[in-house]
């Protein structure tokens, strides 16, 4: 049965306005990485669990056809109103029973997703449809947090992320864990496989967006609909330590931050 996470239109329109898109890089990668051993056409790509589209549209640049699927409506609804290309074609559709010919997709890629999937059918079902050389590629982050060069400030930041995240740990659904141990007990189907460094990602945002992304966490969302009150007492209380930390005037968020997300990636390539 498909996971109840990010069925509710409120949680996918938080996640698709404060999950940034994915670093390019991560897509080039696979591209390179894909490369080494295909040489035919880039045909189709296919991301599992695409969530609002945010990392089906860094691969339109390399693919005839990019296929975007999710098991939620809502998500699909939001990645088609916010993140429609003209070689994208968002579907609701299971991870486990993937709409595509034998043998006809390049690459297959699933971020922040994999740990939701049941992934004995998962794995024969790309097993199935990617060409031979073709290429699974699983990636994964944590959080999104503001960057310091100062060390003191960053202390400060890491001890406060710390903190909330050792707070939200209890709600994390099960699925969760494998994604925060960085897939390490995941067994690939493909005996090549490969852990790529870590791809950091920088960019500008506002205050909004770090409480936003930790909105759309999905034990945030639990955590909101066991105890609301508690749920609003821990984004408050966040909140105003994230402002002092930033120095962030109290009645506005115009004040541009950088911030930064870290990336877990294994790339694996069918026989
Ligand atoms: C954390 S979101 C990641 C979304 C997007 N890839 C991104 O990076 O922003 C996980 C997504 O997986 C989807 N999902 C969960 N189980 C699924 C399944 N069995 N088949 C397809 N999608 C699934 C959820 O609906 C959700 O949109």
């Amino acid at each position: 049965m498909v996971n109840q996470q990010f069925v509710e239109t409120d949680h996918a329109q938080i996640y698709s306005a404060h999950r940034p898109d994915v670093p390019p890089e991560i897509a080039q990668k696979s591209v390179n990485f894909l490369r080494e051993k295909f040489d035919g056409d880039l045909d189709i790509a296919v991301d599992v669990g695409c969530g609002s589209g945010q990392s089906s549209v860094i691969l339109t640049p390399f693919f005839r056809l990019v296929y975007g699927l999710d098991a939620s409506e809502a998500q699909i609804q939001e990645a088609v109103k916010n993140r429609a290309y003209s070689n994208i074609h968002y579907r609701l559709q299971e991870a486990e029973s993937l709409p595509f010919e034998t043998c006809s997709v390049q690459l297959v890629t699933a971020c922040a997703s994999l740990h939701w999937f049941n992934l004995e059918v998962f794995f024969s079902e790309v097993r199935r449809i990617l060409v031979p050389g073709g290429v699974l590629v699983a990636y994964t982050y944590h959080s999104l947090r503001p960057f310091f060069d100062c060390p003191l400030k960053k202390k400060m930041a890491d001890s406060l992320y710390d903190q909330i995240y050792e707070e939200l740990y209890p709600y994390w659904p099960k699925e969760v864990h494998s994604s925060l141990e960085k897939y390490k007990n995941v067994q690939f189907p493909f005996e090549e496989s490969r852990r790529i460094p870590d791809v950091c990602q920088f960019f500008n945002g506002r205050f909004s967006d770090l409480i936003g992304f930790v909105e759309s966490l999905s034990a945030f969302q639990i955590m909101k609909k066991s105890d609301i009150s508690k749920a609003d007492n821990f984004i408050s209380r966040f909140g105003l330590r994230l402002k002092e930390l930033l120095e962030v005037p109290d009645e506005q968020d115009s004040k541009m931050i950088k911030l930064y997300r870290d990336f877990y990636c294994i790339m694996c390539r069918k026989e």
